[in-house]
C-alpha cells in the first residue's frame, strides 16, 4: 500500500508509540483486502465501550493509548446510564469501570456520545468517507445516507480516528457497492415488520448486499430497522431499496431506464440480463415473517429503542400510550445529545412509568439479564438478546409493545 511520507513517518513511530501501533492496524487491514492507499475520513464511530463486553483487557488496552482524535469521533451505547445505574440494578464496581473505560475515550479527543444512532447527531453528506463500527449504524450509513463506511472493529474505528484516515477498500469504491441479491416483497409491510423482515432474510444474504423491490415505501426509522437486522443476522453493511434509497445512480444510467420500465410490469420478476437488478433473487416467505411477529406472550421486560429511538418513534410511543401508565418495566434506549431536543416527550413518556434510558441499551447493558423474556419491537434486539443477555426474545409492533405493557 502506498504511504505519504508523513504516513510513513507515524508507520515508523516517528510519531509516538500509540500512533504508529494506529497505523499499523490500517495498514494491516488495507494489506489484507488489497487497498492501494489511506482516504481521509470525515468521522469515527467507535464499538467497544461496555463494560459487559470488552472487560479489564479492553479497558487495559484503551487506557494504555495516548494520542488525539483527528476527527469528530462518538463512542457506541455503554453498559449503563450514568444517571440512573442505581436504578437500573448495576453494582458500584461495573459502575466503576464503566467510567473509566469512558475517561480512556475521553482522553484520547473521543466524546462521550455514546450512540448507535451517530447520524442524529450530525448526519454524514453523500459521498463522505466515514470509519464506523455499530453494525447498524453503517448499514444506515451506507444505504439511507449514500456516506461510505466498512463495518470497522473497535480498534480499526479507533485507529482511524487517531490518524484522521482509513484504507481505501471494501464499500469505500464504487464497483464495491452494486447490488449482489434481488430480494422480492410482494405484499406490503410496515413498522416492526421490516425487523423481522431483516432478521428473516439476513441469514440468506450473509455478507452481500441485497436490493429490495418492496410493495410499500418505508420511512427511514423502517429502514433503520431493516438494515440493523440484516447486519445483526447476516453480516450486511449496505442495502438498496428500489426507487427508495440514494445510491442507484452508481448503476448506469442506460440500465436504470430499463430497470424502471420493466418494473411497472407487475408480473414480470423474469429479469433479463442487461437489467440492472442481480439475476440472484430470493421471494421472501413473508409467512416467516408474520409468524415471528406472534411469538412475544408474557414478557417480563418491553425495551425500546434499538437502534436508539428517534423522535418520530418517541411520538410513536407516546401515541401508543394513549396517556395510560405502564404496568410493567418498561425502557426506552436514546442518546443522551439527540434527547435533549426531545426533552417534552422524554418528560411525557417518564410520566406514563417508562424508563428512558441515556447512552446505553438493552444488549450492552448487564441491567437485562434479570429478566426472564423481553418484548422488543426490533430485528436486532430479537437476535442479539437471547445470545448477549441470556434472555429469551420476542418481537411486536410498537403498538403491541405498548398495550403489553399496560395490560
Ligand atoms: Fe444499538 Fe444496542 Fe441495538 S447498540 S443497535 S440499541 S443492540
Amino acid at each position: 500500500m502506498y504511504l505519504t511520507n508523513e504516513e510513513e513517518l507515524i508507520y515508523n513511530g516517528g510519531q509516538g508509540p500509540t500512533l504508529q501501533k494506529m497505523m499499523e492496524i490500517l495498514v494491516a487491514l488495507g494489506d489484507i483486502y488489497g487497498a492501494d492507499k489511506l482516504i481521509p475520513i470525515k468521522s469515527a464511530q467507535i464499538a467497544g465501550v461496555s463494560y459487559k463486553t470488552i472487560g479489564d483487557a479492553g479497558l487495559e488496552w484503551i487506557s494504555d493509548l495516548k494520542g488525539t482524535a483527528k476527527v469528530p469521533a462518538v463512542l457506541n451505547p455503554m453498559g449503563m446510564d450514568r444517571n440512573a445505574w442505581e436504578s437500573m440494578g448495576i453494582d458500584r464496581i461495573f459502575a466503576d469501570k464503566q467510567e473509566e473505560i469512558i475517561r480512556a475515550y475521553e482522553r484520547l479527543g473521543i466524546k462521550a456520545e455514546c450512540t448507535c444512532t451517530p447520524y442524529y447527531l450530525e448526519r454524514p453528506r453523500f459521498g463522505d468517507h466515514l470509519a464506523w463500527s455499530e453494525s447498524s449504524a453503517v448499514c444506515f450509513a451506507n444505504s439511507v445516507l449514500g456516506a461510505r463506511t466498512n463495518r470497522e472493529g473497535g480498534p480499526s474505528a479507533l485507529a482511524a480516528a487517531l490518524v484522521g484516515k482509513t484504507a481505501e477498500y471494501g464499500l469505500h469504491i464504487n464497483e464495491n457497492r452494486h447490488p449482489t441479491v434481488t430480494i422480492k416483497v410482494k405484499e406490503p409491510i410496515h413498522g416492526a415488520e421490516y425487523g423481522a423482515l431483516g432478521y428473516v432474510v439476513g441469514p440468506k444474504v450473509g455478507d452481500g448486499i441485497p436490493i429490495f423491490t418492496l410493495k410499500t415505501t418505508p420511512s427511514e426509522d423502517e429502514l433503520k430497522h431493516l438494515g440493523a437486522a440484516l447486519a445483526a443476522s447476516g453480516a450486511v453493511a449496505m442495502f438498496h431499496v428500489l426507487d427508495v434509497t440514494p445510491e442507484q445512480y452508481i448503476l448506469p444510467p442506460e440500465r436504470m431506464e430499463v430497470g424502471r420500465k420493466e418494473l411497472e410490469n407487475e408480473n414480470d420478476w423474469q429479469v433479463p440480463s442487461r437489467y440492472f437488478l442481480p439475476r440472484n433473487n430470493i421471494e421472501v416467505d413473508l409467512n416467516a415473517v408474520k409468524k415471528l411477529m406472534q411469538e412475544h406472550s408474557e414478557p417480563d421486560l418491553i425495551a425500546l429503542g434499538c437502534p436508539h429511538a428517534s423522535t418520530a418513534e418517541l411520538e410513536d410511543i407516546l401515541r401508543a400510550l394513549k396517556g395510560r401508565k405502564v404496568k410493567k418495566e418498561v425502557w426506552v434506549c436514546v442518546g443522551r445529545s439527540a434527547a435533549e431536543k426531545d426533552a417534552g416527550l422524554i418528560d411525557a413518556l417518564r410520566q406514563s412509568g417508562i424508563k428512558v434510558l441515556y447512552d446505553t441499551c438493552m444488549v450492552v447493558s448487564p441491567a437485562a439479564n434479570h429478566f426472564k423474556k423481553m418484548m422488543v419491537n426490533s430485528g436486532k434486539a430479537l437476535k442479539y438478546v437471547p445470545s448477549m443477555c441470556g434472555v429469551e426474545a420476542g418481537i411486536g409492533t410498537t403498538e403491541e409493545c405498548i398495550e403489553e405493557a399496560c395490560r
